[in-house]
């Protein structure tokens, strides 16, 4: 029954959008968001900016459009390692370890653990990008309660301000189950933040440079992104967006970790669906001449979300690259997560309120997703992490380190060419690349 109602012809779009994380994946991004006035003191770049936009969208998308249907996939690794895995995660293992949890626990006890409580002001700051829907927002609670200033960059002023009001009346409820020494309220803000705009992570990256330096910069949370938009769009949202941004706040960060006692650490909210995509660029692409292989991906929608599976790997290979790219000396960790299978308002929407309906009747929403306040702790387990983990430990799934990244991923040579033949054309004159990349 649940499977007819699930018609199989969408069965591969619902497997897919049952490992996506970002609810705000789906979030109304128009087409061709530009809003550029509040950067008038960088008009200069931005005109560059636009000027070079408007030649690679007239010259390049037309021809690519016919050539990005032929996708290399690898849907068979992805469907084993990555949905079976999870389903299979969710299903037994954490029935098991919740089970454990309460083992020999009275139902005082229980009710204890399930009251949030406050831990002390960190004097850190946290931001996390596009944070006013599904897991984002657990996250920026999450993050809260563990006493991190937390800066919630997301396009939606409103939802932004309204997740603020939401966090601070939270914090404040919780002063009964605060632990000892948490007087002290963390600071909880908005800032304006479009991943689509290589400018506007720049205004973030400038605001955050003169924040108080008793509360530095140490955790960045690259969450925002979309899914089954433009396929131009979702390369410059999922990928160019946290490129930008990352490579701008670096240089503070770097700054902020001089502080042995300090945690800094970078997570990129990542997917299983990087299995499907063998590879960025195919053979062909990378034969062509043209300056940034921007222009093989086109204005058209991403129907069959090969190049969401392509921005998922291709943010991989840049995490590979920045792995090995910072100086062997600094202390800033960075790591993917990939929460597994969350039940998020997006998915019910997209599945149809009668699958809804029936995966909830009869139990099988709650024992094959996770809540998402669970996909946010899931993530945020790369948070509590210690220092010093090896390579194959630095992304994580389901809470546990180690998980399954394609082979692909952690190619060096593919990362260098995504590099070379994408990131750096594309961020020429908006953001410098360091030394020596
Ligand atoms: C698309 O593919 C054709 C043949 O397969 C090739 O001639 C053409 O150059 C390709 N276009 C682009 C933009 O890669
Ligand atoms: C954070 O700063 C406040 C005030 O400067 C101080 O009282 C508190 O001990 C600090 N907390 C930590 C964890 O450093
Ligand atoms: C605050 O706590 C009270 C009592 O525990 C609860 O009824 C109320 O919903 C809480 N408000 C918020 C905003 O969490
Ligand atoms: C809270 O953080 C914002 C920046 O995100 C800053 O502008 C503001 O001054 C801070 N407020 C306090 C009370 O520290
Ligand atoms: C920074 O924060 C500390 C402690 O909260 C405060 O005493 C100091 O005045 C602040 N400095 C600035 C420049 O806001
Ligand atoms: C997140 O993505 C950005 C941009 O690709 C990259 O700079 C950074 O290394 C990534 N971080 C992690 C933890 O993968």
């Amino acid at each position: 029954m649940l499977l007819k109602e699930i018609a199989p012809k969408h069965l591969f779009f619902i497997l897919l959008l049952l490992v996506t994380s970002n609810t705000n994946a789906f979030s109304a991004l128009p087409n061709n968001a530009v809003h550029l006035s509040q950067y008038h003191n960088r008009r200069v770049i931005t005109t560059i900016r636009m000027t070079r936009a408007k030649q690679s969208s007239s010259s390049g998308t037309k021809s690519a459009s016919k050539n990005t249907t032929k996708m290399k996939s690898n849907n068979v690794r992805w469907a084993i390692r990555g949905i079976a895995g999870e389903i299979l995660h969710n299903v037994f293992l954490r029935q098991i370890s919740r089970a454990r949890k309460y083992l020999g626990t009275s139902k005082q006890q229980r009710l204890e653990e399930a009251k949030k409580v406050r831990l002390p002001i960190k004097n850190e700051t946290a931001l996390i990008t596009g944070a006013t829907g599904g897991i984002g927002s657990k996250m920026a609670h999450e993050l809260a309660f563990r006493g991190y200033d937390v800066i919630i960059a997301a396009r939606n002023a409103d939802l932004g301000k309204d997740l603020v009001l939401d966090i601070q009346r939270e914090l404040e409820n919780s002063s009964s189950s605060t632990i000892k020494g948490t007087k002290q309220t963390p600071n909880i803000s908005f800032m304006e933040y479009h991943a689509d705009i290589h400018l506007s992570a720049l205004d973030v990256a400038s605001k955050l440079a003169v924040l108080n330096e008793t509360k530095p910069l140490t955790v960045l949370i690259n969450n925002a992104g979309i899914m089954g938009k433009a396929e131009q769009l979702s390369m410059k949202v999922n990928l160019l967006g946290p490129v930008t941004l990352t490579l701008a706040l670096l240089p503070l960060m770097m700054k902020n970790c001089n502080d042995d006692k300090k945690n800094v650490k970078i997570i990129n909210v990542s997917s299983s669906a990087h299995l499907r995509a063998t590879g960025v660029f195919d053979e062909e692409d990378l034969r062509s001449s043209s300056k940034s292989l921007m222009n093989i991906f086109p204005d058209t929608k991403d129907e069959d979300l090969s190049t969401y599976a392509k921005s998922k790997l291709a943010l991989l290979q840049f995490s590979t690259l920045l792995r090995h790219k910072l100086p062997k000396d600094n202390k800033i960790q960075v790591f993917d997560a990939h929460p597994g299978l969350v039940w998020t308002p997006l998915l019910r929407n997209h599945i149809g309120d009668k699958a809804t309906n029936t995966l909830q009747k009869t139990g099988l929403a709650s024992l094959i997703y996770k809540s998402p306040t669970e996909g946010s702790r899931a993530l945020l387990a790369a948070l509590d992490h210690p220092a010093g983990t090896s390579e194959e430990q630095l992304y994580f799934v389901n809470g546990q380190p180690g998980g399954f990244a394609s082979p692909e991923s952690r190619d060096l040579q593919q990362s260098q060419q995504l590099l070379d033949r994408l990131i750096a054309p594309e961020l020429e004159g908006i953001v410098e690349l360091p030394d020596g990349w």
